[in-house]
């Protein structure tokens, strides 16, 4: 195992403590601000990384520092066999973390087989509590199967589920208070992350961003004040000062993190990537398959963390589109 090798540190002092790892580009919904609405065409089984790629690839990188880890997709709970892959990487030392973000569709069936093996943290990603504006969204009739993954979740003993709200003009103002109320009664923290330009169909622009100051002052108009409590990585969080409920905001947009980023990205076909927005890949799994070392995966990993740029936005704070959609990175 490569243990001891310099931290992942960049240009910029960052250090890289955390890695996403799509597990699959595959979706079983089809949200229009993540992937094409004419549909994509998947990567076929060889291009996607195996379990035991992903396994040494994620030892290598704690072997340099990284301790978080979330798996992410396409849909994470669509990659057949994923329990394994959790069980695999939950006992790897130095794994600190391991977290999931789901769509919630496939929860029911799985939560309990998750928390088992090992999966300390999920979020579910649920932007309506309407299932006809749910079906409009995503483009499949599915909100009930998401609440009963969260209840089934909840179940199987995973603590401070997180619900991510994606934020859109003219989709999300009237879920905000909805989902707040929901979150409050059931115990979950809602986080609602700016619309980035990930979309699977170029339809973003920045008047389609509902900020997330706009958010807190929705919230606080119906719900009451709202007090700061801490800065949890890309989120700003606050507490209703009644004391129920957490709400975060992750101003991607208004308020770009990137001077506070540590976090890298694995994609499903093997792709090292140092931000969302990257305009090129490192690629690990050629390293992986033409049977490099473990100095050279870390090579490859330290390449990417120098190269990682101050921030995605140009000079003026207008993001860059990147060469990919969401659902191929893994959000
Ligand atoms: C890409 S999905 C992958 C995991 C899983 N299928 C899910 O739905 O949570 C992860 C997160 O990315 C968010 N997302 C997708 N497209 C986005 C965009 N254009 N800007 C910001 N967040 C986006 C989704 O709302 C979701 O919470």
């Amino acid at each position: 195992m490569a243990t001891d090798m310099p931290a992942l540190i960049d240009r910029y002092d960052r250090t890289h403590t955390d890695l996403r790892i799509s597990v699959t580009d595959r979706c079983n919904l089809r949200c229009a601000y993540c992937m094409p609405p004419e549909g994509v065409t998947p990567k076929s089984h060889a291009e996607v990384l195996r379990f035991e790629e992903i396994e040494r690839f994620v030892r290598v990188v704690v072997g340099m520092g990284v301790r978080k880890i979330r798996l992410t997709g396409g849909e994470p709970l669509a990659r057949k066999g994923v329990v394994r892959l959790v069980e695999m990487l939950a006992r790897l030392p130095g794994v600190d973390d391991l977290a999931m973000t789901t769509n919630g569709t496939l929860l029911a069936e799985h939560a309990k087989a998750l928390k088992a093996a090992g999966l300390k943290r999920l979020n579910v990603s649920l932007d309506t509590l309407d299932r006809r504006k749910f079906q409009q969204i995503t483009g499949r009739d599915e909100l009930d199967g998401v609440l009963a993954g969260i209840a089934a979740a909840r179940a199987a003993g995973f603590e401070k589920i997180k619900l991510n709200t994606l934020a859109v003009r003219n989709q999300t103002e009237e879920e905000v208070v909805p989902l707040a109320r929901f979150a409050r009664q059931h115990g979950l923290e809602l986080r609602f992350i700016e619309f980035m330009p990930l979309d699977g169909n170029a339809g973003w622009s920045d008047d389609r961003v509902l900020t997330g100051g706009e958010i807190l002052e929705s919230l606080a108009a119906a719900l009451g004040p709202l007090e700061p409590v801490e800065a949890a990585g890309p989120a700003t969080v606050y507490q209703f000062a009644d004391g129920i409920g957490r709400v975060g905001v992750i101003r991607s947009v208004s308020r770009p993190f990137c001077e506070r980023c540590g976090r890298l990205r694995l994609t499903a076909d093997g792709q090292v990537r140092n931000c969302l927005f990257a305009a090129r890949d490192w690629d690990a799994r050629a390293v992986l398959r033409a049977g490099g070392s473990d100095e050279q995966l870390a090579e490859l990993v330290r390449d990417a963390v120098s190269a990682k740029p101050k921030c995605h936005g140009t000079d003026d704070g207008e993001f860059l589109r990147g060469d990919r959609s969401m659902h191929e990175i893994g959000g």
